[in-house]
């Protein structure tokens, strides 16, 4: 089966500094894969550019048979950024009202995207009073509606209690199992076990992908937070 995300030889330049060098990476349907890597390895630009908002210098980005940001994808594509993006002064149910109808979608995604994400009860609460990890939540439910065939998520868990972190990776994973692809960005191991497969960024280039226990093998480290440190460090010393 074709990927659901394929990248060739991706450069992307920010701020007059290239920030992804040439960049490749094929990203499987129906899986969760983990994107990782240190603050400012690339994450979030790299996620940008599937999603079609970010300027690319070099290479190519096809997803889902097209090229990145094509029109088509807008209803099958789901991106959640790193900052909450949520209207303040709108309440919880506006705010997924807004979004629903820029996408065409009714009121019944809209319920069923404040179920998966736990909301329900917040409905009618303004945005600017949800607490940090409700903020997450809402931002999450926004890239739900519409049931998108690739959901690109960028730590989607920052601020969650376990609790929370838990249950959103067992819906995850559920979506996973009804066919949809996700790309997950995190910084926290326990949740990359959760995942298929797993990229690892470093300064812009990928510096290895795998499945935990491939990452556990090639290390030979049991912890996938030392897996990851040795990986990062040893391409350091390498390089
Ligand atoms: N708007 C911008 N202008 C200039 N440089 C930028 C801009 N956004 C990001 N960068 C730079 O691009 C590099 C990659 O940033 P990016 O946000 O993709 O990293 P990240 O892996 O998502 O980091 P984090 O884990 O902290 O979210 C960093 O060196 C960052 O300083
Ligand atoms: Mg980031």
């Amino acid at each position: 089966m074709e990927p659901a995300i394929v990248v060739s030889g991706l450069r992307v330049v920010r701020g007059g500094r290239e920030v992804l060098h040439g960049l490749d990476l094929d990203v499987a349907r129906g899986c969760v894969t983990g994107l990782l890597g240190p603050s400012g390895s690339g994450k979030t630009t790299l996620m940008r550019a599937i999603v079609g908002v970010q300027i690319v210098r070099e290479g190519r980005v096809t997803v889902l048979g097209l090229p990145a940001g094509a029109p088509a994808l807008r209803f099958r594509v789901g991106y959640q950024t790193q900052a909450p993006s949520v209207y303040p002064d709108l309440t919880v149910r506006e705010n997924l009202g807004y979004f629903a109808a820029v996408l065409g979608v009714g009121a019944a995604e809209v319920a069923r995207a404040v179920a998966t994400v736990g909301l329900a009860g917040l409905e009618g609460q303004l945005a600017a009073r949800l607490s940090g990890g409700e903020l997450a939540r809402l931002s999450l439910a926004t890239a739900l509606l519409g049931s998108p065939a690739l959901l690109v998520l960028d730590e989607p868990t920052v601020g969650l209690d376990p609790v929370l972190r838990r249950d959103l990776w067992d819906r995850f994973r559920e979506l996973a199992a009804d066919g949809v692809t996700l790309l997950v960005s995190s910084h926290v191991m326990d949740e990359a076990d959760r995942c298929d497969d797993l990229v690892l960024l470093r300064d812009g280039v990928v510096l290895t992908t795998g499945t935990p226990s491939d990452l556990r093998a090639r290390t030979g480290e049991q912890e996938l937070d030392a897996a990851f440190l040795a990986l990062v460090d040893g391409a350091g010393r390498a390089g």
